[in-house]
């Protein structure tokens, strides 16, 4: 059985960072094998977890032997009224997880020291746990996330496929707009949720509009719920600050099918209020693979 980078399933954790990285073209191929061997042993102060995962033309070149099913790079989308999901599809993403503040940052900078000679720095975001794990926008954040054995089968490729124990992921920068969103009663912000604000209590049958983010997310196909394990984390400053939406499948074309849904591209001409008060500036589709996959790839020796 292939194991997955136990950093997905860990929990507690209140400080979060993210670094994306575009590789230097030019860099050898073995140079960015090294860079990733040193950048994956750095060890912090206190207890830390680094996940690691790529981007689709990386991954390619890292591993030209196989290819996870619908691996595939971040596209665009084009929304209702003029929203949008743009695509700044990135090689390397690492998240970085502890209880302080101050080891993520020790963390990342060792990272960093390593990662700097093979790629480009394109975002370098702090995240944090915000009160009882709640959203900038107030609601608690991870409600009717799978919990468990169901978050395994959520986010991991099922053993048997190319990936096994490996996992796809989504991650976005949303930027809140907190005055547009604070403009409505708390009972039009439940409305826009679908959940109650301070409990996080779904609401039921009528009163639960189709607009709702949890009525265009929590969605079922031919009788099959479409479920992801999702990650996030708020990020920010006073000036600029949002989620940083990071989740896992175990098929790609989940996030696809959901984002469609949010933005109003699924055809059915409805879609997510949720999208009038926050927006994502990135996008990009990545794969974590399991630990003995990720070995494999950082310690392979290619002829170059
Ligand atoms: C600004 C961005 C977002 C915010 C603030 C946000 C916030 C929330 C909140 C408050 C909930 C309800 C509580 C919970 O179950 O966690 C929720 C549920 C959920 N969200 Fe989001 N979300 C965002 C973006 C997204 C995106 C981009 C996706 C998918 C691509 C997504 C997928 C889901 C799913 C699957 C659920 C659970 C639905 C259910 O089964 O009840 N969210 N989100």
């Amino acid at each position: 059985m292939s194991l997955p980078q136990a950093g997905i399933f860990t929990e507690g954790r209140t400080h979060f960072y993210y670094v994306e990285y575009q590789l230097h073209p030019e860099a050898a191929t073995q140079d960015v094998r090294q860079a990733l061997r040193s950048a994956l042993a750095v060890k912090g102060e206190k207890a830390s977890e680094t996940v690691v995962a790529f981007g689709n033309k990386a991954w390619d070149r890292l591993n030209p032997t196989w290819h996870p099913e619908g691996f595939q790079a971040f596209s665009a989308l084009a929304g209702v009224d003029g929203a949008s999901v743009p695509s700044t599809q990135r090689d390397v993403l690492f998240w970085i997880q502890s209880g302080r503040r101050d080891v993520t940052m020790q963390v990342v900078l060792a990272i960093h020291s390593f990662m700097h000679a093979v790629g480009t720095l394109q975002l370098d975001l702090a995240g944090f746990q915000y009160l009882d794990s709640r959203d900038l926008i107030g609601f608690i954040d991870g409600t009717a996330n799978p919990k468990e054995d169901k978050a395994r089968e959520a986010a991991l490729i099922p053993e048997g496929k190319p990936g096994a124990g490996g996992a796809f992921v989504l991650s976005q920068q949303w930027v809140h707009n907190l005055p547009a969103f604070h403009a409505l009663s708390q009972s039009e912000q439940e409305r826009v949720v679908g959940r109650t604000k301070p409990d996080s209590i779904e609401f039921e049958g009528e009163a639960m509009p189709p607009t709702a983010h949890v009525s265009r997310t929590d969605y079922q196909e031919n009788g099959k719920a479409l479920k992801i394990f999702r990650r996030s984390a708020p990020y920010g400053t006073v000036k600029e600050h949002g989620l940083y939406f990071l989740a896992f499948s175990c098929e790609l074309r989940r996030f696809q099918v959901l984002l469609e849904r949010m933005f109003g591209a699924s055809g059915d001409g409805v879609s997510d209020k949720l999208i009038r008060y926050s927006k994502p500036v990135t996008s990009s589709y990545w794969f974590a693979p399991s630990r003995e996959a990720l070995i494999q790839v950082c310690s392979l020796d290619t002829e170059e």
